[in-house]
């Protein structure tokens, strides 16, 4: 395993497709009409570009998220925190077996520059990677401007609770929304708040079905509360997961409104486990040793949960800590 240091990002171009083509270590990546052509000393990989922003968007946004980012079943990123694995057939049985998979280690600003450039540069005018097929055009064909302000947008990321001092930002960045057309139905009242006197900054309330109504992305969750290290993230989901993720903790899932259904799957070979379907008021926890895609027909609200723990990946890891929320 070798780690690249040097930040530059390598690129050269632009192709006959008008697109950029990229080197990070020993993997290259090259766009054109159709699709996402990702190499590596052992082999090569075509994704759908659809697909691939979809998934390459995610991975810039949550800075490569919690352990494993499988773009589909051959590619995909595996975060360390500081470091991060880009790898082609890891966790895929059949390249395992073959013995052609392939892993490379990246401090993570060398991975990150190159991505964040490779999206910018891919994602044409009229296509927003975030957006649900529905509300955005096609990312096909060559060339043709660029999306920057839709690919760059920031997580909404709390560091308290929404509407408590200090995060009214939020609360201003939400009502300048307009209602998603799938949740028209919501009510938009907000609670009322009779704080004691002197207590005025320290209580607050929202509508979190208003405030997620207005959601204009895609299984995008952001961040609403935060206590310690339990973080609330609540989304808005239509359409498929971009990507599989492989946790490396347990996380949970409450489904807020309509329905999505979960494929689980091992993590390790990507062999069928679970088809968890969850309508609204479920709750489930996704275990530490598995990977899962959400599908929703209809554009529903789920809270995802999620332990940002530093020490939890070492603790699962070494055994300290269960793979499993509950015992039965
Ligand atoms: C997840 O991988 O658990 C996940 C990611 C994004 C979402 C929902 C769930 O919008
Ligand atoms: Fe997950």
């Amino acid at each position: 395993m070798t780690t690249a240091h040097a930040s530059e990002v390598n690129t050269s171009g632009p192709n006959e497709f008008g697109y950029n083509n990229y080197a990070l270590g020993n993997f290259s990546f090259r766009r054109d009409e159709y699709f996402a052509h990702v190499t590596w000393p052992t082999g090569s990989h075509t994704i759908s570009i659809d697909d691939f922003l979809r998934a390459l968007q995610r991975d810039c946004a949550w800075d490569f998220f919690y352990g494993t980012v499988n773009f589909d079943h051959v590619v995909g990123t595996i975060n360390h925190y500081g470091n991060v694995d880009l790898f082609a057939g890891r966790f895929n049985a059949a390249f395992r077996k073959a013995e052609i998979d392939y892993l490379q280690n990246f401090e993570t600003p060398v991975i990150r520059n190159t991505f964040h450039t490779m999206l910018d540069n891919w994602t044409n005018s009229t296509f927003d990677p975030f957006a649900s097929p529905a509300e955005t055009q096609a990312p096909w064909g060559n060339k043709s401007g660029s999306n920057t302000e839709a690919v760059t947008r920031r997580r909404v990321a709390a560091q308290r609770m929404v509407g408590v001092q200090g995060d009214e930002q939020i609360r201003s960045d939400a009502t300048g929304h307009p209602i998603n057309r799938m949740f028209e139905d919501v009510p938009q009242s907000e609670p009322e708040v009779h704080a004691e006197p002197g207590f005025e900054s320290e209580i607050a309330a929202f509508n979190l079905f208003a405030y997620l109504s207005r959601s204009n992305v895609t299984w995008n969750p952001s961040v609403v509360s935060v206590c310690k290290e339990s973080l609330y993230c609540p989304t808005t989901e239509e359409y498929i997961l971009p990507i599989v993720h492989g946790n490396d903790r347990v996380e949970w899932f409450i489904q807020l409104s309509d329905e999505i259904t979960w494929d689980v799957a091992d993590r390790e070979t990507g062999s069928p486990r679970a088809k968890v379907v969850m309508k609204a008021g479920d709750c489930a926890a996704m275990p530490a040793d598995i990977r899962h895609q959400g599908f929703s027909s209809k554009r529903s609200m789920l809270l995802v949960w999620e332990n940002n723990s530093a020490d939890l990946p070492d603790l699962i890891a070494s055994g300290k800590a269960p793979q499993y929320p509950v015992t039965f």
